[in-house]
């Protein structure tokens, strides 16, 4: 190994994952010399408050308030943006590239929302931007659709990607934890994003699915194409009988490349309960891709918390240390394509996307309610695979209604819910969720 000098390290954000990219730095440090090549030194680190007790050994670092002056320090080689939201973590980052510094960041709405633009100034400094630990927390998925899957032709992928939302449905379903209760948890966990909406409705889900899109299918990234529905609102109820007819309810991201283009979308799902996707719990993410050569295959692991999100970081760390000898424009590109290589496909209208249905709703309870209803549905097209009128409430006035339908265009179930919905005999609104078996 060449005697070269440590690179140096400056890092933003001294919150759950810059502790534990610290502490996997300090603890793992022979190996990951040994396997860069280089030791690996963070010299400086900031933080907005310095006094906070933090599980993480800081000495020999020095400590600032200003994340401006670590990325202007001529001394400082990489910079790892920790901090996360949009600004000033932009701004940070293309300073950062403009001092002509690498960047490693976990910061998924930072790259959905300013990938292309962050790139490109990457490039034109000639520099890396490495963002394994935007997705998926510890899972390497960046690296295996850009590097592992690169002779394939993506198919589609489809995973659980919050790591929030996913312990948030196992323990309503497991413990039958009221929503609040166990989004505090996932808070005290260092789970949850800053604002935790953006987990619940499902926006760090799409943030997340603009980036797997980008890598796998050669596009913008462009995260308004997402069509994006979270868990608020989920009840009880649902879950309960989703497991009755034999699924698990989970917040799951589709990336699909089809014959009517591509469908981005995150949404509550209910998956067959025999399906390993739905046995995948608590904040454990998974991502499931289908390339044309290797079929499906499934990735599993942590997906947020400090040391399995740190691992990703110092796994980017170690690869854009080992790039530094290399030319920029023999680097492995940031999307996995050639930035000039990039295609405007085109999205599968709304109305177009095909899938199987959950639906719930309440209705009185007399003859001719059930009958009407099918018509509805028949008179559409839309097959029925299993109906239900499970026990109600004592002394309830309506009944509940479950019904499972076979695959069907998005257009022709608005359309079908609009009209039972105008039904007398229906009360409120009709609750919808998405099926997937992967059939
Ligand atoms: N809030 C995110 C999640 C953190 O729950 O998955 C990891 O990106």
């Amino acid at each position: 190994m060449a005697n070269l000098p440590p690179v140096k390290i400056g890092v933003l954000g001294l919150g759950t994952v810059g502790s534990g990219t610290l502490n996997v730095l300090r603890r793992n440090a022979g190996e990951i010399t040994r396997r860069a090549g280089r030791s690996i030194e963070v010299v400086a680190a900031s933080a907005r408050d310095l006094s906070r007790p933090r599980p993480v050994d800081t000495s020999g670092i020095r400590l600032t308030t200003d994340p401006y002056t670590l990325v202007e320090d001529p001394d400082i080689d990489i910079v790892v943006e920790l901090i996360g939201g949009v600004e000033p973590a932009r701004d940070l980052v293309l300073r950062a590239i403009r001092h002509g510094k690498h960047v490693v960041t976990a910061n998924k709405q930072l790259i959905a929302l300013h990938g292309n633009e962050v790139f490109a100034a990457a490039r034109e400094a000639g520099v890396s931007v490495a963002f394994e630990a935007a997705v998926a927390g510890g899972i390497p998925v960046i690296k295996t659709l850009r590097e592992a899957l690169a002779g394939n032709t993506i198919q589609w992928l489809a995973g659980i990607i919050n790591g929030t939302c996913n312990y948030i449905l196992t323990a309503m379903a497991e413990r039958a934890a009221s929503f609040d209760e166990v989004l505090a948890e996932a808070q005290a966990l260092g789970y949850a994003e800053a604002d935790p909406a953006f987990d619940i409705d499902g926006v760090d889900a799409a943030h997340k699915l603009t980036i797997l899109a980008a890598i796998a299918f050669g596009i913008p990234l462009d995260f308004d194409r997402v069509l994006c529905e979270g868990i608020r609102g989920l009840e009880l109820d649902d879950i309960r009988y989703a497991e009755q007819l034999g699924y698990r309810i989970k917040h799951l991201a589709f990336a699909v490349n089809g014959t009517r283009g591509i469908e981005l979308r995150v949404h509550p799902t209910l998956v067959p309960e025999r399906l390993m996707l739905a046995n995948v719990n608590d904040v454990m993410n998974a991502v499931l891709i289908c390339g044309d050569a290797v079929g499906p295959m499934l990735l599993s692991g942590a997906g947020a918390g400090a040391e399995p999100t740190a691992s990703s970081v110092v796994g980017d760390l170690v690869d854009v240390v080992r790039g530094l000898s290399v030319e920029a424009d023999n680097r492995v590109p940031s999307l996995a394509f050639q930035p000039d290589a990039l295609s405007e496909a085109p999205m599968c209208p709304a109305g177009e996307i095909e899938s199987a249905y959950y639906l719930r709703l309440r209705a009185v309870d007399q003859p001719g309610v059930l009958a009407e209803i099918t018509r509805i549905l028949g008179s559409l097209r839309i097959s029925i695979e299993a109906i239900r009128q499970p026990e109600p409430a004592a002394g309830a006035a309506t009944v509940p209604i479950i019904i499972l339908t076979h695959t069907v265009r998005e257009a022709a179930m608005d359309e079908a819910i609009r009209q039972i919905e105008e039904r007398p005999e229906i009360e409120g609104r009709i609750t919808r969720y998405r099926v997937e078996t992967f059939e």
